[in-house]
């Protein structure tokens, strides 16, 4: 079977982000198995899944609920559109986010906070982040063709982001290895500085420089304001950039401006919500809420394609109106709300409340600091972030001047080598070591997924 399984893909199968010419020199771990914190490859060797599976199993793999719920959907049907039609769990699934997001969960009561927040009302469906972002855009595009304001045909976004990699997402994305080559495809689009404190493109340090960030994002509002529809940010972690954690306020200064120049916020949330950051979106940590939000990755647990983009009942309100005012949003993908997909999503929203997911999580975050800071002494860990359960290691050949190690050397990919011969799956950005456990992992795996880590950087630099 391994061989079969091993001679047909690599004659046939084009994997995503792989140099497909080493790819095939190589024999691949094929994955058949997975359990709580562990995948399974194809000749019975376990894995301690260090990155939840591209950052989207929450709890864990085999999750009895979420398994029933499929398999007891599957029993009724396992798809039918939302083109012209409706039905039960992608109903029930939108009443349950429209109720997450607004912090319903949350014991706050800060009035002020609950009526921005309350507005984010409207689910629109689709498959993955990417999609999700191309549909905040378009919404935010339109609304403001709807209310007459023609001139806002553009975006603002920041160096080192990634919203995905169809067109729209690239326009907004900053990542200049992935996305430079398309740029005669792309639309225009701003950007301004990423809140990189290691790496400041403006020279300062935090907190001296008082966040001269955002006094940049500020210019660029104050002189283009007339034609930003909307500015796009992973809130408080640039996740692909290299786990790029802002400093404290940076969220929130965002959501002033822009709210000060009439500029709709999107929070693409895609890698950080669902519990990532230690609270359900990241938002929340600085009651930064948007007037569009992107989920997807961990909606369903990380079982099925699902995304939705949620808008304030304002933005939906301005697309209605008698069909022949071509007020439509004329978007919608096949698979759109797929049955299976939102029986999974409600099944992962219901063992967040049942095994209160989050408040078990507080004091893992804080196990998981303390097992990285035993790796701040060494000589080639420049810097290491982390913000919940979503960490970026960032290894340098030289820890006075910040040197990096140049692509070639590969250096985040001979770490994960390493971490994986020990039993450990990693999967690094450039020469960042990403963690990214599932919100389940019990203490003990924790303690593995840090010895390893250490063990892995250790051994490889040394
Ligand atoms: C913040 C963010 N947005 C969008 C995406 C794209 O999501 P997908 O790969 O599901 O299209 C990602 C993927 O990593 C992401 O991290």
């Amino acid at each position: 079977m391994k061989k079969q399984v091993t001679a047909l893909d690599k004659k046939y199968l084009w994997h995503p982000f792989t140099q497909m010419k080493e790819w095939v020199e190589k024999d691949p771990v094929i994955v058949t198995e997975g359990r709580g914190s562990f995948v399974k490859d194809i000749s019975g060797r376990w894995y301690l899944d260090g990155i939840s599976s591209l950052w989207v199993s929450v709890h864990g793999h085999r999750k009895k609920e979420i398994d029933t719920a499929i398999k007891d959907q599957i029993d009724k049907v396992s798809h039918s559109t939302l083109l012209g039609l409706s039905h039960p769990p992608s109903a029930i699934l939108a009443e349950k986010l429209v109720h997450i997001v607004q912090g319903s969960g949350d014991k706050q009561k800060n009035s002020a906070l609950k009526t921005q927040n309350s507005k984010l009302r409207r689910v629109f469906y689709s498959d993955d982040g990417s999609t999700a972002v191309e549909i905040a855009l378009k919404i935010a595009f339109q609304y403001w063709q709807h209310i007459g304001i023609k001139s806002k045909r553009t975006f603002l976004s920041l160096t080192n982001a990634y919203h995905g990699d169809t067109i729209g997402a690239v326009s907004v994305g900053g990542i200049d290895l992935f996305h430079d080559l398309f740029s005669p495809l792309l639309f225009k689009a701003y950007k301004a500085p990423s809140p990189y404190c290691y790496r400041c493109e403006l020279g300062k340090t935090y907190p001296a420089c008082k966040l001269l960030c955002l006094d940049k994002i500020e210019d660029i509002m104050h002189k283009h304001h007339r034609e930003i529809a909307g500015m796009i940010i992973e809130p408080l972690v640039q996740g692909a950039g290299g786990m790029i954690v802002s400093p404290p306020g940076y969220l929130k200064g965002v959501r002033r401006l822009c709210s000060k120049y009439n500029i709709l916020m999107i929070a693409d949330e895609v890698a950080t919500g669902f519990g990532r950051t230690g609270r359900m979106f990241a938002f929340e940590h600085e009651k930064a809420f948007p007037d569009i939000l992107c989920l997807a990755k961990g909606i369903t647990g990380g079982y099925l394609p699902l995304a939705a983009t949620i808008a304030t009942e304002k933005i939906y309100s301005a697309f209605l109106g008698a069909y022949k005012d071509l007020k439509t949003f004329f978007h919608g993908h096949t698979y759109t709300g797929n049955q299976l997909a939102c029986a999974a999503a409600i099944a992962n929203l219901e063992v967040f409340k049942k095994e209160r997911t989050l408040k078990k999580l507080q004091k893992k975050i804080e196990a998981l600091s303390k097992g990285l800071s035993e790796m701040a002494g060494f000589p080639n860990v420049g810097d290491i972030r982390q913000k919940g359960f979503m960490v970026g290691i960032e290894l340098v050949k030289n820890k006075k001047t910040k040197e990096p190690y140049l692509l070639e050397e590969t250096i985040g990919w001979k770490v994960c080598g390493r971490a994986r011969e020990k039993g450990l799956m990693l999967r690094p950005l450039g020469n960042v070591i990403v963690l990214m456990p599932p919100l389940s992992i019990s203490y003990d795996e924790l303690k593995t997924l840090i010895k390893i880590t250490s063990e892995s950087i250790r051994e490889v630099i040394e």
